[in-house]
This record gives C-alpha cells, structure tokens and sequence, in this order.
C-alpha cells in the first residue's frame, strides 16, 4: 500500500514536470494565447521564462498537495515502524541505531518463561499476498516461505530446501498449487509440502518433503499454528462475519518490532494500573515518555475503565478485556468520543479489539504478536472498518491507537522481564494472566538459553 501512496505523489509530480515541459516547449507566453501578454504579468515582469516557471511550480504544488489530500482522505494508514524507530532514547550523539544497539545488548535477560508459546500467529496480511506470489518471513526463529497458489489458497512451508538448502522465497516460482525451488528446480505441493518433481530424476523419492505448517487464512490475515511438539492445532481463530461479507473493510495497518519477551505484550491487558498513568496524557503530548506529561498539553486527558478476566471451558484459551474510555478537555467531558472497547484474546498471538461506537462507527483492530526471535516480536494492528463511514475515521482511531501503543513500546523495549514482581493487591490481575498464559507452554517450548558474557571480575 505505501508503495500505492507513493505512486499518487510520483504520479502527481510527474503531470507537474509534463506540464511544466509543454509549457517549457511552447514558444509563446503560456498565459496569453492571443500573443499580448496580460497587463499584470507584464507589469510584474512576469513573462517568458519566468512565467512559465512560477506556473510550472504552482501547478506542481498543487497537484501534489491533491495527491497528499487524496491519500489522506481515501487511502488505507500505513505505519510501519523500523526496529529502531520507537522507544530509544539517543543521547550523547549516539544514532538511534546505536541506542537501540546498545540497550538490547545491556538488557538483563533475568528467569524467563519459554520464549515460544504453543498458538497461533500472523505471518502477512491477506492483501500483501496476490496469487502466485511467494514471501520469505521471520517466524519463531525460523525462515518460511509464504505462497498463494493459483487456486487462491495460501501456504507455509519452511524456506529452506531440504534438497541443497536455497531459500524457497528468494526467487521460487509458484507453479499451480506448488512453489518450485530456484536453485535445481525441485517443486514442492502446498498442501503437504510433498516434492511431486525433480526435473532431473527418474523417480522422487517418497521421503523428499519440505516441512509444512499448519496454516489457515481468517479475517484478512495468514496465520500459522506452532506447538513445539507438532501438535495439531487445538482451537480456530474465530471469523469476524463483518470482515467476510464486507461489510467491515480494512483501512490500514501498523507494523512495530519490540524487543521484549512475547508474554510482556497481552499482560499489558490485566495491567489495569499502567492505564491511569502511562495512558492518561493526551494523545496530542506524543509517544517520548520523557515529555508526555509536560504542562502544555495536561488540559486533555483519558480517563480509562478497565475489566481483564479469562474465559471459561471450552474457551479457556481466551480471555477478555473491557475497555471504557473518557476524554476530557480542561475538565470537560466530551461524551461523543467515549469509546468501549472488546479486546478478545485468542492464545498467545491475536487479539481482536472490536470498537461499538455510536457516533464513530464500529470495527475491529486485529491485533498480533508474532515472535520473530526470542526477544524480538512483530506486533501488527490491522483496522477493519464499517465500509459506509469515511476511511478518515478509523485512521484516525488507528493512529489514537498506535500513539498509546507507542507509549508501551517505549516501556517494553527498556524494561526487563521481572519473574516475582514486587505487586500490591490491586495488581492481582497480573499474577492471573500469567496463571493464564502458562497454558500455552509445554514440557519441551523453546527456551532461551542465556551466555552470561558481562565483564564480571
Ligand atoms: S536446493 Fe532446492 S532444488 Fe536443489
Ligand atoms: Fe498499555
């Protein structure tokens, strides 16, 4: 999509620079077909040359300042944060590379819970996956290739070929409903990543298999299900009927790499207290913690109600939040801008908000985590929108939404994982998500095995 975005601004500049150019070419004054000049410009001196270049620039101006309107009016949000865009601080001269370098590698590793919890987890967007496509993706420590066959039907099978070890996504070529390998031409089903042809060979033997995971496409997303026992998987990501039927449409998306352990990430829901003082200052006071409560901008506050409870047999692998939100403006409550929130979590990696908003409209902001190694995880929002409102409307709630996370992410980024927090009774909520999460480890998830190589004497 930003590639989208771009285009309307290239397209823009380039019927700016045509114009200019037959403006250029032609020879008389542009402003004058009757070849006498009009009586202000050529007070003003503006003619010939120069003329035509001021036109040129107002009508390149204006045709970008067209493309920009567009985009922002019609467009979906796309904001996809670098590693290291959000949440350092770079002092000292330091770059923000540098900081960000700099605090991963100081970070206390402490006790940690396995690093790769059994569930479900996004690897695309739907739309970022046309038929015939293939894309290499970072998941869970491993490298997977993601490919839509001709059938429309998407499929994950690990990147690496099991033949001579190329990477199936760096220049495989979907053919039908397999992908075949690059480097000798092996090509590999998607339905059971079973190798069905080696140009070469008589025979193929029965063995000849890339490892596929189990994977299943809902609500605009490419999800694939780990457990670290190959498990099957043991429940669905339910579909949103608004999203299938089209009734909801999707509107953008943000994209952010935290560096932190996955569990950190959905306790922020039982975490009620963070939310009256993290989340208080105005979204207008920005994400830099540093600055979020200065006195300029106290006149605007959210005020926050927050509910966290997990759900029952047989959906103990949910858990729900109730959210109610408040703004106040010197004071004054603005009733149209409360907001109540349904943040369902389904295991470890997805959580759909769904917005019920009287004078906004309604939606749902998917919300996943992905590991894409142990202390690094790919958190997606993607907003999915009642079609008959304007796309401006849930920009706006998405770019709200991703201010505050912002704010989060500043936290998480620099913090450690602490495994006996320091709580008070009103932070009770904590203790039972973890109780809760816990039931997405196994005997045998993955854990990180930590060197100590500090400088100790
Ligand atoms: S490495 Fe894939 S076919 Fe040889
Ligand atoms: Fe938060």
């Amino acid at each position: 999509m930003e590639s989208q975005n771009l285009s309307v601004g290239q397209v823009a500049a380039i019927i700016g620079l045509g114009i200019g150019a037959v403006l250029i070419i032609h020879g008389g004054d542009p402003l004058d077909s009757m070849g006498q000049g009009y009586p202000m410009w050529r007070k003003t001196g503006l003619i010939g040359a120069p003329a035509r270049a001021v036109v040129c620039i107002i009508a390149g101006v204006t045709l970008l300042a067209m493309g920009w309107l567009y985009r922002l009016l019609f467009c979906p949000l796309e904001l996809l944060r670098a590693p290291d865009d959000v949440g350092y601080i770079a002092d000292d001269g330091r770059s923000r590379a540098r900081a960000a370098n700099d605090v991963r590698r100081r970070r206390k590793i402490g006790e940690l819970p396995p690093v790769y919890p059994n569930g479900w987890y996004r690897v695309l967007d739907s739309h970022m996956l046309e038929r015939g496509d293939v894309k290499n993706v970072s998941v869970l420590g491993e490298q997977v290739a993601v490919f839509r066959g001709q059938d429309g039907k998407a499929h994950v099978v690990d990147a690496y070929c099991p033949h001579l070890g190329a990477n199936l996504a760096v220049g495989g070529r979907v053919v039908g409903d397999c992908l075949e390998c690059p480097f000798h031409g092996w090509k590999f089903r998607g339905e059971d990543g079973k190798c069905v042809r080696i140009p070469y060979a008589e025979k193929v033997p029965e063995f000849a298999k890339v490892r596929r995971w189990p994977s299943c496409e809902v609500n605009g997303l490419i999800l694939v299900w780990f457990h670290c026992d190959g498990e099957d998987p043991q429940w669905t990501v339910p579909e949103q009927h608004e999203i299938t039927k089209g009734q909801w449409v999707y509107r953008g998306r943000t994209e952010h790499f935290i560096n932190a352990h996955i569990e950190e990430i959905p306790e922020n829901a039982a975490d009620v207290a963070h939310l009256a003082h993290l989340h208080t200052p105005g979204i207008v006071s920005g994400v830099d913690l540093r600055y979020t409560n200065s006195k300029t901008w106290e006149f605007v506050r959210h005020d926050w109600k927050v509910h966290w409870e997990p759900e029952a047999e047989p959906n103990k692998h949910c858990s729900t939040m109730l959210v109610k939100h408040a703004l106040t403006v010197f004071g004054r409550h603005w009733p149209l801008l409360d907001a109540d929130v349904v943040a369902r979590q389904v295991g470890p990696g997805v959580v759909f908000l769904v917005f019920d908003h009287g004078f906004l409209g309604q939606g749902l902001i998917m919300h996943c985590v992905t590991p894409v190694e142990p202390l690094l995880q790919c958190v997606s929002h993607t907003i999915f929108y009642q079609s008959n409102i304007p796309p401006l409307v849930p920009k706006f709630v998405l770019r709200a939404e991703c201010i505050q996370f912002e704010r989060d992410v500043m936290i998480w980024n620099n913090k450690k994982y602490v495994s006996k927090p320091l709580l008070v009774k009103e932070d009770s909520a904590i203790l039972k998500h973890r109780r809760w999460f816990s039931q997405f480890y196994s005997d045998n998830s993955p854990r990180l095995h930590y060197q100590h190589d500090t400088l100790d004497f």
